[in-house]
């Protein structure tokens, strides 16, 4: 059995929970919040009478002595949580983005690296299974090397709490999602971008509601993000609207159910080449797939082998210095270079 304590009992604390309860051999033990009575309801709700409750994770972890943390806090106490986790040998399962500040994403993966732990991360939209789809159909060389990659994510959400205070909000607190599954599906990896946030003139959001990024990915592959949380209107999918062009076709998917594809047949139709559509495979029964729950499993794997999962801290931090770059370049109105040093 492995015993896990759970920090940060707000939102999101309950699809881990749904998910959890789907887990033979998983015990909740802890459950800890700075407001009390947010841990209190939530034991309630999902029947953990023997959990301990408490506002202090040290305190809980002390008298508990769990395997792992399960880190649901905000952005702004990840490093925090971190350090209580590893300085009391636990392994950790942390929600995105796996740091708030460059500095603090390599002190948490260091603390990591230095306390033997696993450190993996909450980045689920790898595990939607057209996300999958779209990394092998790629791979397969189907419609050629992807060129570029472009994705547009417009929303319009009221969430109240701390991502209407928050400065880079979509950067930090959304398009990293985007920015791993980009990376992810053209097995690309970041060597600079170009930022500009704006905030819309009806804005409910404190700072960065939206923004506009073109990343170079190496060899001359593009990556374009254009995205709003203050955009009322055609909203597009939680996962985005997707165009990625290769060398011999294209593939769309809508972020929904959609995923298409045209590859370049021979001949001509008056100004234009040739193309027709082509399926993209279903589903890989070896991929990973499912959301939190699927992370959930994974990470436990990882944990009873000794092996790193997936989204592993010392690599998604590649995805959170797509977004670093972001904000640096749209504070200084200069592109940025996205360090390859990051991780390993
Ligand atoms: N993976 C996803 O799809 C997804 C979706 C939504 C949110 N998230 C992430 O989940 C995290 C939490 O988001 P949320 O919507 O649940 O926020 P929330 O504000 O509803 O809940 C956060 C909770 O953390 C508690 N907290 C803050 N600091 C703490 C500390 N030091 N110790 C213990 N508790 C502390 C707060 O009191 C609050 O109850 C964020 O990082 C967010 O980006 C991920």
């Amino acid at each position: 059995m492995m015993k896990v304590v759970l920090a940060g009992c707000g939102a999101m604390s309950k699809h881990w929970l749904d998910a959890v309860k789907q887990i033979d051999g998983l015990a909740v033990v802890g459950l800890v919040d700075l407001d009390a009575e947010r841990a209190q309801a939530r034991g309630r709700e999902y029947a953990l009478s023997n959990a301990v409750i408490g506002t202090s994770l040290d305190a809980v972890l002390d008298q508990t002595k769990p395997d792992a943390v399960f880190d649901i806090v905000v952005p702004a106490a990840r490093l925090e949580v971190a350090l209580s986790a590893f300085s009391h040998n636990c392994h950790l399962l942390t929600e995105k983005p796996l740091a708030d500040s460059p500095d603090n994403a390599r002190a948490i993966i260091e603390a990591a690296r230095s306390a033997g732990r696993i450190h993996a991360v909450v980045q689920n939209r790898r595990y939607v299974a057209n996300v999958r789809r779209i990394r092998r159909f790629l791979d397969s060389g189907a419609i050629g090397a992807p060129t570029s990659i472009h994705a547009d994510f417009f929303v319009a959400p009221h969430f109240g709490g701390f991502r209407e205070e928050m400065a880079h909000v979509l950067l930090l607190d959304m398009a990293i999602h985007t920015f791993d599954a980009a990376r992810y599906m053209v097995a690309g990896e970041p060597a600079s971008v170009y930022c500009q946030e704006w905030e819309p003139a009806n804005s409910w959001y404190r700072q960065g509601s939206s923004a506009s990024a073109v990343f170079e990915f190496g060899g001359g592959k593009v990556f374009t993000y254009a995205g709003s949380w203050c955009a009322d209107g055609f909203r597009t999918s939680w996962e985005s609207e997707w165009r990625i062009v290769a060398e011999r076709g294209s593939l769309t998917w809508d972020g929904h159910d959609a995923v298409k594809a045209e590859v370049v047949v021979p001949g001509r139709d008056g100004l234009f080449g040739k193309t027709e559509p082509i399926e993209v495979p279903p589903l890989d029964p070896a991929d990973r797939v499912g959301g939190h729950l699927g992370i959930i499993q994974d990470f436990m794997q990882a944990v009873e082998t000794g092996t790193e999962p997936e989204t592993r801290g010392a690599d998604n931090i590649r995805s959170l210095a797509m977004v670093f770059g972001a904000i640096e370049s749209a504070e200084t109105g200069r592109r940025a270079t996205i360090s390859a040093q990051e991780g390993q």
